[in-house]
């Protein structure tokens, strides 16, 4: 596991610290999590207008930039560029959302940058991964956020929220929430991040278990096109605007867990993923019953959600899952056994005081739930990990980034 220590707000280094690698620039990107999900009509330009509830999660990939000095040549940049994975199922790195939100960022900055009409440097970055690719948790789009965050800190360049968002944007419909990276009320096609306070008190833990089977985004939202919809058209967005209303007002994190149920059912894409990977069907039924509790879907899925009251009641939970795997127990799916991780909601800077108002209760078992190394390695990063864009911090608190420069607000 790697440990990782502050060296100042914002930027994280790995420990020790190699000397020849003092400029090497260290973002952790969270996993996120949809506590809900309502589709509400599929936009004019084919995307779908979403109201959905996303929270941070300590599970985390490690993105890293480091400059490559390379002045005497003038061939392009861009190509220049490289990328390094290593970690939980590699995907390839052609088509890498890190070296596309380089280039992106590079090409915002570039008019602006002191060193112009020269561009902004090539940079090496690497990426391990600790988050499962095309399985709804985000991890993509918040590694192209911390590579767009950590570029721009390896120029020691400059980019407005309302400029940084619209790359986030161009990038994917989820790269905004991970600019700003907190507990967040997205909508449009998720270019509108309006920011809630964490959940106050002990935040819940969650177990993910997510099926190796790679969901693509796009065939689950062609399917939910095709008719692959709950029967109650409007109940998910209901839910997801009572919550975001009650995180607004300072919901608590124990209240969280106790309206599991209704946010389990509140993913309007839940039909429309099982028409993509109908094997989802009896292994989330299966998992309901070995856990007795609700199970959620992240996004697009396939991977599935429970909430605990600890990390340490998650992990337990953890164990009885992997335990039925290996006794074939739960129906088989997707290639291999899996991924299963328990991990906590992450929090960050306090926005208002809904994160400082603890009660003792709440503080000791936030406590005893300090030690974040889960089954799978998920890091404790630091409290502003992903949350700054280089000298224009995202405001919590402020509402409808606007991105109109990218994006119709006809749009939501
Ligand atoms: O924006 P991103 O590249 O992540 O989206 C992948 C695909 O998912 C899009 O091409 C689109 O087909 C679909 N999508 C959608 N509505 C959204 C987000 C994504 O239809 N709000």
């Amino acid at each position: 596991m790697t440990t990782l220590r502050k060296t100042r707000p914002g930027r994280v280094a790995a420990s020790p610290k190699p000397a020849d690698e003092s400029n090497r620039i260290v973002r952790e990107a969270p996993a996120k999590l949809n506590l809900t999900l309502a589709v509400i009509r599929r936009r004019a330009d084919g995307y779908h207008a979403l109201h959905s509830v996303m929270v941070p999660l300590k599970l985390v990939d490690t993105v890293t930039v480091s400059p490559i000095e390379t002045p005497s040549e003038p061939a392009s940049t861009e190509r220049r560029d490289s990328l390094a994975l290593s970690g939980f199922e590699v995907p390839g790195t052609a088509d890498n959302l890190v070296l596309r939100a380089i280039a992106l960022a590079r090409a915002a900055v570039a008019s602006t940058w002191p060193g112009a009409p020269a561009e902004p440097p090539p940079l090496a970055a690497e990426l391990l991964k600790r988050v499962p690719v095309a399985a709804g948790l985000g991890g993509g789009s918040s590694d192209a956020a911390s590579a767009m965050d950590a570029a721009l800190e390896a120029w020691d360049a400059r980019l407005s929220i309302d400029r940084a968002m619209a790359v986030a944007a161009a990038l994917g419909s989820d790269v905004p929430f991970f600019l700003a990276c907190g507990a967040a009320r997205i909508s449009g096609r998720g270019e509108f991040v309006d920011p809630l306070p964490d959940l106050k008190g002990r935040q819940p833990a969650v177990l993910l278990v997510a099926p190796r089977v790679a969901v693509s985004t796009r065939e689950v939202f062609q399917a939910f096109s095709r008719g692959a919809r709950p029967i109650h058209a409007e109940a998910a967005q209901e839910v997801s605007e009572r919550l975001a209303a009650d995180m607004a007002s300072g919901l608590r994190g124990v209240a969280l867990l106790e309206r599991a149920a209704e946010l389990a059912s509140s993913n309007d894409l839940l039909h429309a993923t099982v028409a993509v990977v109908p094997t989802l069907v009896p292994f989330r039924r299966a998992l309901a019953r070995l856990l007795a509790l609700p199970v959620g879907q992240s996004g697009s899925g396939p991977t599935c959600w429970t909430l605990y009251p600890s990390l340490t009641a998650a992990r337990k939970a953890a164990r009885v899952v992997e335990d039925a795997l290996l006794a074939g127990m739960l129906p088989e799916i997707g290639h291999g056994l899996p991924f299963v991780a328990a991990t906590t909601i992450l929090t960050g800077p306090a926005a208002g005081t809904a994160d400082t108002d603890t009660n003792a209760a709440d503080k000791t078992a936030s406590a005893a739930d300090n030690d974040t190394s889960t089954a799978n390695e998920a890091v404790e990063p630091g409290r502003d990990a992903g949350r700054s864009i280089r000298g224009h911090r995202v405001p919590r608190g402020r509402h409808n980034v606007d991105v109109s420069d990218s994006v119709e607000h006809d749009g939501r």
